[in-house]
């Protein structure tokens, strides 16, 4: 046995918290009503002639009278990790095998090209032990691949049928689950009878919605940010001599940034979704900065922490415009721009093609980020905003007017991303995931397709929560995908006027001002309950209204 550290042997002993009604020896599976898209029902119900308007489902206690039909289902990783993947497959072998011990659980290696390549192996009870309880993905590997072509639902149908799976579930985020119900609409349409369930994962917490409370992972990951941001404060109002400018996961939304303003009441925090909204430029966003970098300063504050979402660079209506128009003259003119040697001539060229507004745009920015906006793009041809140094693009030009006013600057930069999205889950994101894992068996059990596991209530204690069966379709809406009209899972950006948003603009004020800082130090996975098992800011508070 490889060694191991005292908390990693700890962890693999935790025994997750069951909702009540999983602690019973079955369960039942109780239908509710009929569902709707969230908009352009019509257009979906035709997309989704064979899944569309599935009733929600939600569970109540039985006793076992006879064990469930043996099964055999494949389990699927898609795309970013988060802490509680291992657990949700510890949930669902668990539970596939208290229904029936000839059951068998398969893991597709390296997220969805696994079941393309027919490249599983077993998950068996020795294996799972030394993953129960674990951060990462490893147990079998995770991957961007997407299943969204004919030729790939057909080569997944031929897979199942020669392994003889009668079920996948699929671990991922919004576009992964939106392929989940693609796919479990072919299987229907084909009469195939294989099931498939999606379990909703990200760190980004930008799968939500009035029947998903959370994603996995956000829990985790955002603790632990948070308790790095706080040992950074607690260091600048050790030394008060630095700002840091710390930049903060999230593809697209700024849920994370939110939340972990929430946690550490840092002295500036970037809301992308408020940026879009009041169609702020990268000036005034900047000048929004430096007024707080000078106004403490002018007190003595020479320090400071600012929270920047990743996305942000997206969100500001004249880079966006930019990023844009750069994503279509590099793929329009691939070849072209392919042959130019150097960053230099890659600079002039594209300062030729630009209109006049993104020509102005990309000038005013200095040259290290010009360079990344025109690196290399993502399989989809957009520019990898996440290699954008957006942190250090606003620090040197808040740096600018901040030495204008005859003031001191010095910053450190940070990017908290990969440091949060494997660590062990919080006994929130350990427990919420098994419980996702049991409730994508009772689905599969009850021979259901093209739901998403949920579990309710999240805000109480375990044995209330209440898991659920939530119809993929009714979280749809048509959106504009590389200039055709999709059928998608609603991607949930911040609210501006959701509670989370309002509680941090009543006191962002305060907290750019005076030094307000909360340290909220590492996760604790053992103590008492008011400390190991709290929830984030965003849930309890967006439980609370
Ligand atoms: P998912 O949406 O797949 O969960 O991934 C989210 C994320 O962690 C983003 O926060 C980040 O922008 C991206 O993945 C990074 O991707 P990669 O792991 O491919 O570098």
């Amino acid at each position: 046995m490889s060694k191991r550290s005292p908390l990693h042997e700890a962890r693999l002993l935790f025994k997750p918290e069951l909702p009540r009604v999983f602690a019973a020896s079955a369960v039942e599976v109780c239908l509710g009503k009929a569902t709707v898209a969230e908009s352009d029902g019509k257009e979906i119900a035709a997309r989704f002639p064979n899944t569309y308007g599935a009733p929600t489902v939600s569970f109540s206690q039985k006793e076992r009278s006879e064990q469930d039909k043996a099964v055999k289902v494949g389990v699927i990783l898609s795309g970013g990790q988060a802490p509680g993947g291992h657990n949700v497959i510890s949930g669902l072998f668990d539970a596939l095998k208290a229904g029936n011990k000839d059951s068998q659980l398969f893991g597709f290696v390296g997220g969805p090209s696994g079941i393309l390549e027919d490249d599983a192996i077993e998950i068996t009870d020795e294996l799972l032990s030394t993953y129960r309880n674990t951060g990462g993905f490893d147990i079998i590997g995770s991957g961007r691949t997407k299943l969204e072509t004919t030729e790939q639902f057909d080569r997944c149908i031929e897979v199942c049928k020669d392994r003889g799976i009668n079920a996948i579930l699929i671990i991922g985020g919004d576009d992964s689950n939106t392929n989940a119900a693609l796919l479990a609409e072919y299987f229907a349409e084909k009469k195939t009878g294989i099931s498939v369930i999606g379990a909703p994962k990200t760190i980004d917490g930008d799968l939500k919605n009035e029947s998903i409370e959370t994603s996995f992972g956000f829990d985790t990951a955002t603790k632990t940010y948070s308790e790095l941001i706080s040992n950074i404060q607690r260091d600048a109002n050790s030394a008060k001599k630095y700002w840091h400018f710390i930049k903060l996961m999230g593809r697209s939304a700024s849920h994370i940034a939110l939340e972990c303003a929430l946690q550490t009441q840092p002295n500036v925090t970037i809301i992308s979704e408020e940026v879009l909204a009041n169609n702020m430029t990268l000036n005034e966003v900047v000048d929004y900065i430096a007024d707080i970098v000078i106004a403490r300063s002018r007190v003595g504050e020479k320090f400071g922490v600012a929270l920047i979402p990743e996305g942000l660079i997206e969100f500001i209506p004249e880079i966006k415009k930019l990023i844009a128009e750069l994503n279509d003259l590099i793929a329009h003119h691939a070849d072209e721009f392919g042959s130019l040697q150097t960053e230099e001539e890659q600079i002039s060229w594209i300062s030729q093609e630009l209109s006049a507004d993104s020509l102005n745009a990309f000038s005013s920015l200095p040259l290290s980020i010009k360079n990344q906006m025109l690196a290399e793009r993502d399989p989809h041809g957009n520019v990898q905003v996440s290699l954008i140094e957006t942190e250090k693009l606003l620090s040197e030009l808040v740096a600018k007017q901040v030495k204008g006013a005859g003031m001191s600057f010095k910053v450190h930069h940070h990017f908290f991303g990969y440091e949060g999205r494997c660590a062990f889950p919080s006994n929130f994101d350990a427990n919420y995931c098994y419980a996702l894992g049991q409730t994508a068996y009772q689905l599969i059990a009850a021979g259901l397709t093209g739901y998403l596991a949920a579990v309710k209530g999240l805000a109480k204690p375990v044995a209330d929560w209440q898991p659920a069966g939530v119809p993929i379709t009714m979280m749809m809406n048509m959106e504009q995908r590389h200039g055709e009209q999709k059928p998608v899972i609603k991607k949930a950006l911040v609210e501006l006027d959701g509670a989370p948003f309002k509680t941090f603009v009543a006191h962002r004020e305060e907290w750019a001002k005076h030094t307000s800082y909360l340290f909220t130090g590492a996760i604790q996975y053992y103590g008492p309950s008011e400390v190991a098992d709290i929830t984030t800011q965003t849930l309890a508070i967006e439980s609370k209204n």
